[in-house]
């Protein structure tokens, strides 16, 4: 399976952000992985014109379970891909965080991006309590179950693993944890979905930075990251990009 580097631009950019991808499309012609941004929604369409040509693909943050109607300020998956988007991220703890967003709508909005052809990036992860009360791998499996779309294979769907208290905080689990979490989740998605298992990405994500990619990169399990902070830099992000060759 080849790997994946997304990145998470968050509410972070505008057209003058587009300087670091052109930087970045410059340095890496070639990447050792799949290497994807996810730009906020105003800056897909753009974006994807800059990368056209090169290994660059780009991503939503968020999509509506419907196809259209009377959801103002929402979008749709078949919007995103006419935007050019190639996969979207969804259940980011800071959307189930801010926007109350349960299990059963991030499975809803899986299913509306894969029926619109675009990859499906769910995130999970616990928060530091519940790692603390020991909860950590019943929480993440409740949410694995409870979010991942139906008809997910290993072509449309990424499960990325965030735990909550390391995004944004330069705090990330053990190598042990990672690699503990990484190995639940590939057996819990083979009780799903069978032998497509083997072949879903499993991203990890949460303060991963040029310094600490290498190791977490080696971990079993670990098919690649999802970085928000350090995405927003080509430098860093290359970096990152090319720790995936090791
Ligand atoms: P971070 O964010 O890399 O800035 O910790 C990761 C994410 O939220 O996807």
């Amino acid at each position: 399976m080849r790997k994946l580097a997304a990145g998470n631009w968050k509410m972070n950019g505008t057209s003058a952000a587009l300087a670091e991808v052109k930087a970045l499309i410059g340095a890496h012609p070639a990447p050792p992985c799949e290497m994807l941004l996810c730009p906020p929604a105003t800056l897909i369409a753009q974006m994807a014109r800059t990368a056209k040509g090169s290994a660059l693909m780009v991503g939503g943050q968020d999509c509506h379970p419907k196809t259209s109607g009377a959801h103002t300020g929402d979008l749709s998956a078949a919007m995103l891909a006419d935007a050019g988007a190639t996969h979207v991220i969804l259940g980011h703890s800071e959307r189930r965080t801010d926007h109350g967003e349960t299990d059963a709508l991030v499975k809803s909005k899986a299913e509306a991006a894969l029926a619109a052809n675009l990859i499906a990036i769910v995130c999970i992860g616990e928060t530091e309590g519940q790692r603390d009360a020991g909860q950590t791998l019943a929480v993440i499996g409740r949410q694995l179950d409870g979010s991942i779309p139906a008809g997910a294979t290993a072509a449309n769907l990424v499960i990325a693993y965030e735990p909550v208290w390391a995004i944004g905080t330069g705090r990330t689990p053990t190598l042990a944890e990672i690699g503990e979490v990484h190995a639940f989740l590939r057996a819990r998605l083979h009780a799903l979905i069978g032998a497509e298992a083997d072949g879903v990405r499993i991203l990890y994500g949460g303060s991963v930075k040029p310094t600490n990619a290498v190791e977490i990169f080696a971990v079993p399990h670990v098919d690649g990251a999802l970085v928000g902070g350090a995405s927003l830099k080509a430098a860093d992000f290359g970096a990152i990009v090319a720790a995936l060759s090791v």
